[in-house]
């Protein structure tokens, strides 16, 4: 698979996302990657491998859990509550702006995805107790998805704080900004749908509630470090994370409405742009907006360059093509044939798969001995 982008195309040019100068229009999409270590620091070739991908306009980090129980749906992911993972942050961040590029973390909490077996016995907790229908990987092998505890009223104030203390240790550690994780199935979602949220106080019931928590983790994000550095991920009617919305549109609408005026660097949406939900929200949200496709069959360059050239999109957001080319953006300009990402090596440990995948200089003068 290859594509050209001309050297004058939309995609190719700057864009300032709130505080942020991006080179591009082309980010690097959230990717876990299952390569932390135990304790939730990012690996020791964490710092390698987002630099090499420094060619993106801005990279989106990893989900990185915002305290120890929002974390435990896979093995081996971040997170950013100690100063342990902030000093490793803080290497990642400094190698990836020596290398010209800019980095937002994703913030995360993981609420009924999270396994007591991945995470040290932790039960999790979500806005009500409905397990998802899934297994996920835990160190005894497949195991399914247990119930969750419901979140008290009264524990709210705190899974905000935390949201709030990450951002401000990402900050702190030299990132350019964060990405709340409102998408695919996870905590925030969780509380956007009436499938899964079925409370019966502030944050459950009409779909202003039900938006309740996402606005209220956004506004005080950006108390903490300023809307510049402030973005949010929304996967209106994904079905990732056995997720189920039945009225999407309300819930997203009430979101957008109570958060566009605090001006956020940007939307991040996951979704494919013929979706009837796309046009509805595009028309709410007059901001910066990064689109991510997702489509099964790969990512199609010359439809991302015609969506911002419209201006359906200003800018996009790139995951499995950007793991497999970390020259990505050279590749586009010359027309040169992309690597193929190689799913085994996703969620391995290692650096197969992760910082092996070869630039063209290095397919054209292979490394020596
Ligand atoms: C290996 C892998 C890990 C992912 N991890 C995350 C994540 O941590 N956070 C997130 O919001 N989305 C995550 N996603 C979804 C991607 O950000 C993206 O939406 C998806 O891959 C579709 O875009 P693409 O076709 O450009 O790959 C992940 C996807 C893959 C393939």
């Amino acid at each position: 698979m290859a594509f050209t982008l001309a050297p004058d195309a939309t995609l190719l040019k700057p864009i300032r996302v709130g505080d942020t100068d991006a080179r591009n229009r082309i980010f690097m999409a959230p990717l876990t990657r299952s390569r932390a270590q135990a304790d939730g620091t990012p690996s020791d070739l964490a710092a390698e491998y987002y630099s090499q991908r420094a060619g993106a306009g801005l990279i989106i980090t990893e989900a990185t859990a915002v305290s120890e129980v929002a974390n435990g749906a896979y093995m081996n992911t971040p997170g950013n509550y100690t100063d342990r993972h902030q000093e490793k942050w803080a290497e990642i961040a400094g190698a990836v702006h020596d290398a010209g590029g800019r980095i937002f973390m994703q913030l995360w909490h993981v609420g009924r995805m999270g396994h007591p077996e991945v995470n040290g016995g932790i039960e999790p907790v979500a806005p009500s107790a409905i397990a998802a229908d899934m297994t996920t990987h835990t160190p005894s092998g497949k195991k399914a998805l247990v119930v969750p505890r419901a979140l008290r009223t009264d524990e709210i104030p705190g899974i905000i704080a935390d949201f709030r203390a990450a951002a401000r240790r990402a900050v702190d550690a030299g990132l350019d900004g964060v990405e709340i994780h409102g998408a695919n199935g996870y905590l925030l979602h969780q509380f956007s749908s009436d499938v899964t949220n079925q409370r019966t106080d502030a944050y459950g019931g009409s779909p202003e509630n039900r938006a309740r928590l996402t606005a209220e983790v956004v506004e005080a994000v950006v108390d903490e470090i300023g809307a510049g550095r402030v973005g949010l991920r929304i996967s209106p009617g994904n079905s990732a994370g056995d997720m189920r919305e039945e009225n999407t549109v309300a819930v997203y609408e009430a979101l957008l409405n109570r958060i566009a005026p605090l001006g956020l660097a940007y939307l991040h949406v996951l979704i494919d742009p013929s979706a009837r939900e796309f046009g509805v929200l595009r028309a709410v949200w007059s901001g910066t907006l990064v689109l991510n496709t997702g489509r099964e069959t790969g990512t199609d360059f010359c439809q991302l360059e015609s969506y911002a050239e419209w201006g359906a999109a200003s800018a996009v957001a790139v995951g499995r093509t950007f793991l497999a080319n970390p020259d990505l953006i050279d590749r586009l300009l010359l027309g040169a044939e992309l690597n193929e990402p190689d799913v085994a090596t996703f969620y391995a440990p290692g650096a197969e798969g992760y910082i092996d995948y070869p630039t063209l200089a290095e397919l054209e003068e292979p490394r020596t001995a």
